[in-house]
């Protein structure tokens, strides 16, 4: 997919190709908050502003999926207090997302919900039920969201097909595990993008990454911004993907 883009210091258009997905690590929230000298939680608050934009701003240039990784199955190892701040502001943010990403945004969570109290459980499969038909630009949310969790959670799905005598094991594909992974008809990410300095993607989507390309930048995701984003979108456009052929 390309478009043509014009760079903000330059008269001449150059033509941009476009990422189907881009998947964004949302991390440096605590260390921009110590930077400032605040507690981590307000470095969180920070971050989930900038989410905000960024999906605004994904859905002006016409990017058509992007995800979020916003909470880890592994981050529950966090003190307490620190865990129960990210969740009451995903709690905020779940009602306020109905707010700001219009008519044409379909809202897919990524991760098992069912740890999630009854009330936000279902504020959750509400925006999922209600987005569902729209397809302007699908926003996932990745939170109690492992790649790993989501590699089993599908492997469990295919064995009670094989339990029920649906399927035997040998038909098994690639292609019947990925309509089962969260992320159900979405396709793969072609660009991932972590923000902080780190170098790793922390167990995200690790299926659906197979072949991304990877972008890493210093910003901490707090300051990360849609300059940021049309930096890393340049740079994969000059990328060459080969997928394994020549
Ligand atoms: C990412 O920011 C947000 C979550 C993992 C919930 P961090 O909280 O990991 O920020 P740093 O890495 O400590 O700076
Ligand atoms: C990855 O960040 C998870 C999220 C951004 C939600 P972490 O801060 O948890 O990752 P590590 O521990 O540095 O790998
Ligand atoms: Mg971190």
């Amino acid at each position: 997919m390309a478009l043509f883009w014009k760079k903000k210091d330059e008269s001449q258009e150059v033509a941009i190709t476009l990422p189907e997905h881009i998947a964004f690590i949302m991390d440096g929230n605590g260390r921009w908050a110590k930077k400032r000298g605040l507690p981590r939680k307000f470095g969180h608050r920070e971050g989930a502003k900038t989410f905000r934009k960024i999906t605004q701003y994904c859905k002006d240039i016409g990017i058509r999926n992007v995800s979020f990784y916003a909470f880890s199955t592994e981050n529950w190892k966090r003190p307490k207090d620190e865990v129960d701040a990210i969740i009451e502001l995903f709690r905020e943010y779940v009602v306020d997302v109905r707010n700001y990403i219009g008519k044409d945004v379909r809202v897919l969570f990524l991760g098992d919900k069912t740890i999630f109290d009854d009330d936000l459980q279902k504020k959750m499969n509400d925006l999922e039920r209600d987005t569902g038909d729209r397809r302007g630009m699908t926003m996932l949310l990745a939170i109690n969201y492992g790649g790993r969790d989501d590699i089993v959670h599908a492997a469990r799905i295919l064995a009670q097909k094989v339990k029920d005598g649906e399927i035997n094991p040998e038909d098994i594909t690639e292609d019947m595990f990925t309509p089962n992974l969260y992320t159900l008809d979405v396709p793969d990410v072609d660009l991932m993008i972590r923000p902080s300095g780190e170098q790793r993607t922390s167990n995200f989507l690790i299926w659906q990454s197979a072949y991304a390309e990877l972008y890493f930048t210093n910003v901490l995701w707090p300051d990360f911004s849609s300059d940021d984003l049309d930096k890393a979108i340049e740079e994969f456009s000059n990328r060459s993907r080969r997928f394994g052929g020549v």
